[in-house]
């Protein structure tokens, strides 16, 4: 009698805290609604409400009929089948075998030729580039991206639904609005395989000035409907972001039983992430340019605080991550982009035994294909040193100065992943020194 008490008294007060979440969640969507289209008729509110309640309602309703042992969602595992899904840490896993990847950046990382290391694997992969672009598009035009924690938990929320093949969280934040679920508006998705392949490609045949929405196919507007089908009828997930902040706001993703998911932090040396910025992003990276030139950098300037609070989002992002706490056990990897550029295929072959997914041919052969090397060439020239020296580029686009100030503002996050310091420019432009540690992180198979 005093269980069941007690289990009614745990769903009310679940229930409370899932109603109080969605209404900070319908305040922020009335804003956004009120900001996007002041003179429109009311719609209905933002409200991906949807797939977090149903999600927490049905952990709740699995929850129940575990205790009570009435039939519920997950009454059809069986006893053995549900001892096959323990994880090995006594956590119980409905995932049915499908991995769910997230692939954890900031820009400049190299992190969309990585991503292509899962993009490429084959039939098996359903991958998305960026999913989480609209969200901050649109939060940032609303004037909520100031506040981390309410943008933190709405990533947390889309990515849950995303890996869970289901679009509509997402649709709430792709401007224009889709209808029918059908959109041509989604950032980058011809970076995406899995969108531009038959079925999710509508094959349109129109007239010459009609816009194409993949590079190798004539597809028409994305239907979100087939692409979750699709999502669903694949056996893997991977998903590559530059947006994720702070690893820990993940953990209840990460917790999801209906999900099995593997983080790989990929990082790299925050100078050469300076340079390639400053390059690639040159007009809102005017201010260095500038300093480049003066060769003085003002101590307190917001750009410099700015590129402190990255830094050290990234390598507290990592010290949880390598400090193995029990939700992230066997689940991080953190990867340096310099060791990719060195051994592209050895570490693909590591991403891929920690995931557990099969490397397959053309991930292989992509990879070969797109660091310069073939099979009979290798001998010759390495992939190792080719890759390496694109990856070494920065040394020579960089001043002094600024690698100087680099290393004042992110010293512990360039010590902790083995980046060396410069002392002078002599130093930061001579090839034979080498600024990359040997480090060795410990991967999955060491955290039992
Ligand atoms: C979302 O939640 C709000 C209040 O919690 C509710 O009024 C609305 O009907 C929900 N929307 C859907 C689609 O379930
Ligand atoms: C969201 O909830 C509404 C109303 O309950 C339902 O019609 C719709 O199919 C749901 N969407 C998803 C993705 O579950
Ligand atoms: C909601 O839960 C039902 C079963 O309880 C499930 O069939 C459905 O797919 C879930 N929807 C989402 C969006 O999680
Ligand atoms: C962010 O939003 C949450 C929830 O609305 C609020 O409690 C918190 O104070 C906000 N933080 C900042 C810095 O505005
Ligand atoms: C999108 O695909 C679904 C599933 O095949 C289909 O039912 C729907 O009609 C399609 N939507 C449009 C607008 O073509
Ligand atoms: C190294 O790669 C670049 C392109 O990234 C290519 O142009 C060059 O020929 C390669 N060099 C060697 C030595 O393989
Ligand atoms: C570069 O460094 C190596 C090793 O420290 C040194 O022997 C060499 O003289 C340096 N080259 C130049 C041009 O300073």
């Amino acid at each position: 009698m005093k269980t069941k008490y007690a289990i009614v008294f745990i769903c009310i007060v679940a229930l409370v805290i899932i109603e109080k979440e969605s209404n900070i969640l319908s305040r922020v969507s009335d804003k956004l609604i009120q900001r996007q289209t002041p003179q429109q008729t009311p719609q209905t509110p933002l409200d991906y409400n949807n797939s977090t309640q149903n999600g927490s309602l049905s952990m709740l309703k699995m929850l129940l009929s575990k205790l009570t042992g009435t039939s519920g969602n997950y009454s059809n595992f069986s006893e053995e089948e549900e001892e096959e899904e323990l994880d090995g840490l006594g956590r119980y896993s409905y995932s049915g075998g499908r991995k769910h990847i997230l692939l954890l950046a900031t820009t400049r990382t190299g992190s969309s030729f990585v991503g292509e290391f899962f993009n490429q694997q084959g039939e098996n992969m359903f991958y998305l580039f960026e999913p989480l672009w609209h969200v901050e598009r649109m939060l940032t035009m609303a004037g909520e991206a100031n506040n981390g924690t309410v943008l933190a938990g709405i990533y947390k929320d889309v990515l849950q639904a995303l890996f869970l093949c289901d679009f509509s969280p997402l649709e709430k934040f792709i401007s224009p609005p889709p209808q029918d679920h059908v959109t041509p508006a989604l950032f980058r998705r011809e970076s995406s395989v899995s969108l531009c392949e038959e079925p999710v490609c509508s094959p349109v045949i129109k007239d010459v000035f009609e816009r194409y929405h993949c590079k190798t196919r004539r597809c028409g507007p994305l239907n979100l409907t087939l692409a979750s089908e699709s999502c669903l009828a694949k056996k893997h997930y991977a998903v590559k972001t530059v947006r994720v902040r702070q690893l820990e706001t993940l953990q209840p993703l990460v917790e999801d039983p209906r999900l099995d998911v593997r983080v790989i932090q990929l990082v790299r040396d925050p100078r050469a992430i300076l340079a390639s910025r400053m390059v690639a992003f040159s007009s809102k990276y005017k201010t260095w340019k500038t300093w480049a030139q003066d060769g003085q950098v003002p101590e307190d300037d917001e750009e410099v605080k700015r590129l402190k609070g990255n830094c050290d989002h990234i390598r507290m992002s990592a010290e949880v991550g390598l400090s193995r706490p029990r939700w992230l056990r066997r689940r991080y990897m953190l990867v340096r982009y310099e060791d990719i550029a060195r051994f592209p295929m050895q570490k693909a072959e590591e991403m891929y035994r920690f995931t557990g997914i099969p490397f397959s041919p053309q991930a292989r052969e992509w990879i070969l294909r797109n660091t310069q090397t073939t099979q009979e060439a290798r001998g010759i020239y390495s992939t190792q040193k080719n890759s390496s020296e694109q990856a070494e580029k920065w040394r020579f686009s960089i001043p002094f100065t600024l690698a100087q100030v680099v290393q004042r503002v992110c010293g512990p996050t360039m010590k902790l992943f083995g980046y060396r310091f410069v002392e002078d420019e002599k130093m930061l432009t001579n090839k034979s020194i080498s600024l990359l540690e040997d480090k060795f992180f410990h991967s999955s198979k060491f955290q039992l």
